[in-house]
């Protein structure tokens, strides 16, 4: 398969309705959207990911007021949320439509809806004008794609067009909240932060987990049990650029808050002014590190506040065992 550098939301919308693999940017990393209404393609989809078939696909929509195109109840607490975050990082699972297939909820009987706020997205969702099932795109288990390269890097040959175009992400995926019960958990921390989904809905709680948000929990949001944002290089969580340790013919990259001597074994770092800036790029570091056949990649853990909390379980994850 050829994979298509794309410009236009019309070209892609027409593709996704042709049953096409298609990236597009969104606010949060790059989607790889398929029409949720094709099996087909839905199955395809998971193959070029290499996805394991039991972690569901967030289905994305143009307008909240269409969510049940792929939702048979809106709850109160999902109606809530998508009043204050929609459009924007935010996903809701809710009881689904018998008619969203089965693949693309791995056989749960709820599926997770999200209106994305990017406008490329937006317009993509709207001319298309039917739910669309997508993942990050990258390939399963790396770390997910803010940058186009990125998203070629792991998928040219597997999908049928990208979408050409970088802008600002956040860098962290959206935060998925199960809205199906008295309580709304949040099951994957992520952009929108707990003390916003707090505000509106004051009795929200995160998943108990073994880590922030219930990372490796797995029970609830199947994709959290799965290796996640690796990079071929071993990640290794410090506190301060001061714990870097040059072992013998090392390759090492850093990247943090806190600057970082040069040193020769140095391969790539990257160094942020703010916690934004450093979410915002942390995924690509990551990537960066592995371009420069970096062996050792020191991660400065990042403060628990603000988009500093899902960071940190990004952070755990790509340091995870493997
Ligand atoms: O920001 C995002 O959410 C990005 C962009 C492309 O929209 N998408 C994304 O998708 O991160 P993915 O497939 O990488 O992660 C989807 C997460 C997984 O943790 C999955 O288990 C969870 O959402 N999820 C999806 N449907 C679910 C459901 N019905 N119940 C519980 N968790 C669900
Ligand atoms: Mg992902």
């Amino acid at each position: 398969m050829i994979t298509a550098l794309i410009k236009s939301p019309r070209k892609a919308a027409d593709l996704i309705r042709a049953g096409g693999l298609i990236a597009f940017p969104t606010e949060t990393v790059f989607g790889l959207g398929v029409d949720a209404t094709n099996d087909e393609a839905v199955r395809k989809l998971f193959d070029a990911k290499g996805r394991p078939s039991s972690n569901p696909l967030i289905v994305h929509i143009a307008d909240a007021s269409r969510w049940s195109d792929a939702a048979a109840t809106l709850t109160p607490s999902a109606e809530a949320l998508l009043f204050e975050f929609a459009p924007g990082p935010l996903t809701v699972v809710l009881p689904k439509r018998t008619e969203v297939s089965t693949l693309v909820t791995a056989g749960l009987n709820t599926v997770g809806l999200r209106v994305p706020s990017h406008p490329i997205a937006a317009e993509i969702l709207h001319v298309a004008g039917r739910p669309v099932a997508a993942p990050s795109a990258n390939l399963s288990g790396r770390p997910s794609g803010t940058r186009w390269r990125s998203v070629l890097e792991d998928l040219d040959g597997r999908i049928d067009a990208i979408f050409q175009q970088d802008g600002h992400s956040l860098g962290v995926e959206s935060t998925v909240v199960d809205c199906t019960g008295d309580v709304a958990t949040v099951l994957r921390c992520g952009a929108v932060t707990t003390e916003q989904i707090q505000r509106v809905l004051p009795d929200a709680r995160e998943i108990a987990g073994k880590s922030h948000c219930g990372a490796y929990e797995g029970v609830r949001s199947p994709g959290t049990m799965h290796p996640h944002y690796q990079p071929r290089a071993k990640v290794k969580l410090i506190d301060s650029p001061t714990s870097v340790e040059v072992a013998e013919g090392a390759r090492v990259a850093y990247c943090g808050l806190l600057p970082i001597k040069k040193q020769d074994a140095l391969v790539a770092s990257a160094v942020f002014d703010t916690l934004d800036d450093y979410a915002a790029a942390f995924y690509e570091f990551l990537r960066e590190a592995d371009r420069h056949e970096a062996t050792i990649i020191y991660v400065q853990y990042a403060p628990d506040h603000g988009i500093g909390h899902a960071l940190r379980d990004r952070q755990l994850r790509a340091a995870g065992e493997r």
